[in-house]
């Protein structure tokens, strides 16, 4: 009671009568995300549709926003009729004119902004060799434009006072590539503006969590191992790669999901500039 009695931090004594009360939310309300706007730059993609979907699936009101907005208009039919609340916009990440626009239409459609999931990806450069051009393009979509859109996105969820940024990493940010997973493949050596933008987002990820932790923004990140995509992924290149990983195969669809609706969701309120590293154990 000595101790309570000296407290005088407004968050602190909410702590505390909550802890006082008992836990007061059943976890199901804990994961959801009802009555929460969220932004996923490409949606449409491969991981992006997956983790759309599970927005969605935890009632979110979602926006997904990208330059390929007949894709994305596809990707959001089908999802609207299974009767979700799904809204598309344009952006191109590394144009600051776009961003901006993006950031209006949001505040005037939907008022305000509470979650944003920053997961699109651009791949101009292809291969260790490629040339300087490719690897500057790369870095203006997936590293300028990556950080423009997540501070201007940051204001939108600080006017509304709080809220979580997750940002799709990779595991290719924080381990180097096993270049066994291509022998006996022609998919080459992997680029390395890959690994410097991943890894960059990676850190960006802490740091973001400590600059906007005064404006109750949380900041996050998931790095994924590869998604199973048997159209682009040769059969060499999925034996290789599978027998590495303790869970027995590439990552599914459903994978990903629920790692960003906690991510996202109150359930992971006390979880700041962590990373979940979401490989089936290849690394551990
Ligand atoms: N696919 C994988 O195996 C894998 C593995 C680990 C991590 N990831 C990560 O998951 C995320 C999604 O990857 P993916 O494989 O689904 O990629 P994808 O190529 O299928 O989708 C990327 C999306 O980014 C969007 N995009 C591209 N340029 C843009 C721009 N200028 N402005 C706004 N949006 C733009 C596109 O609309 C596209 O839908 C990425 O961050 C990627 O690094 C993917």
């Amino acid at each position: 009671m000595y101790v309570l009695a000296a407290v005088t931090n407004t968050n602190v004594k909410k702590g505390i009568n909550a802890y006082r009360k008992g836990l007061a939310m059943n976890v199901k309300d804990l994961l959801s995300l009802k009555d929460k706007v969220v932004l996923i730059t490409g949606g449409e993609g491969r991981y992006g549709r997956c983790i759309l979907e599970g927005l969605l699936e935890a009632d979110a009101t979602a926006i997904t926003a990208s330059p390929f907005v007949d894709d994305a208009k596809k990707v959001a039919a089908a999802f609207k009729e299974k009767g979700y609340d799904v809204h598309v916009k344009y952006v191109d990440q590394a144009d600051h004119e776009s961003v901006l626009k993006l950031k209006d239409e949001i505040e005037k459609d939907f008022s305000g902004l509470d979650v944003f999931v920053n997961n699109a990806v651009a791949r101009p450069m292809k291969g260790y060799d490629a040339s300087m051009d490719q690897f500057a393009e790369s870095m203006r979509i997936n590293a300028t434009g990556m950080v423009d859109i997540t501070r201007e996105m940051a204001e939108l969820i600080a006017k509304r006072g709080g809220g979580s940024i997750v940002n799709i990493c990779s595991m290719m940010g924080m381990f180097g590539p096993d270049l066994s997973n291509y022998e006996g493949t022609d998919l080459g050596t992997p680029s390395p503006d890959y690994f410097f933008h991943k890894g960059g987002m990676f850190t960006l990820t802490r740091y973001l969590a400590r600059v906007l932790g005064d404006k109750k923004i949380r900041v996050n990140s998931v790095s994924p191992g590869g998604l199973l995509a048997p159209e682009i992924q040769p059969e060499r290149f999925l034996q290789n790669y599978t027998k590495k990983v303790p869970v027995g195969r590439m990552a599914l669809p459903d994978d990903i999901k629920g790692v960003v609706v906690f991510l996202a969701s109150q359930a992971s309120a006390y979880v700041d500039g962590e990373n979940i590293l979401m490989d089936g154990g290849m690394h551990c």
